[in-house]
């Protein structure tokens, strides 16, 4: 995977006006365009607000784009909203938290696994190897996710408490929870 300096020079910013997205480019964006793809968007909350909604039982989501080369979401978070730990299949993915706080984690084989707060106005990015979780750290939090390519399988992983780990493939459009939990909940 590379990041040079001169792909990320190419990224722009999301312009004013009604059509943010037609001066993408035609391509795959690397993960650091898909960070200023995302930070662009949570300066224009008039392109997702109004989606805005919260749920304890599922997660509320959003397609707010989706083309060849990248697709973006508009995702809410209460505490109760738990992705289970994942992977994005081939994608490099964005978030930018644009209201309350996230937790992302990642798993440490055989050691406490990594938490980290990412509270409204931070973004980080990732690359296809990357394996995280998201969960909601306050009622309130919003997110917008932009993937390249476009989410098509995930891996949904299971651990169980004696450290052994298995990969599922699911679709994108499978709501991602931990795989242990009941369907209902
Ligand atoms: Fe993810």
């Amino acid at each position: 995977m590379t990041d040079t300096a001169s792909q990320a020079d190419t990224a722009r910013e999301v312009p004013d006006g009604e059509q943010p997205f037609t001066a993408l480019p035609e391509r795959n964006l690397d993960k650091r365009e898909l960070r200023t793809l995302v930070d662009g968007l949570a300066a224009r909350p008039e392109l997702w607000r109004g989606q805005v909604a919260f749920s304890d039982t599922e997660r509320h989501y959003a397609s707010l784009y989706r083309d060849e080369f990248v697709d973006v979401w508009l995702l809410c978070w209460t505490r109760q909203n738990d992705t289970g730990w994942h992977d994005h299949d081939l994608s490099s993915g964005a978030v930018r938290v644009v209201q309350g706080v996230l937790t992302e984690s990642n798993p440490r084989i055989g050691g406490e696994h990594l938490a980290t707060a990412v509270g409204a106005g931070s973004s980080f990015c990732f690359g296809p190897d990357h394996i995280h979780r998201l969960t909601g750290a306050t009622d309130d939090a919003v997110s917008v996710h932009a993937y390249s390519p476009p989410l098509w399988r995930l891996g949904q992983y299971d651990i169980t408490e004696d450290g052994l780990m298995r990969r599922i493939s699911v679709s994108y459009a499978d709501e991602l929870r931990p795989v242990d939990a009941p369907t209902a909940a």
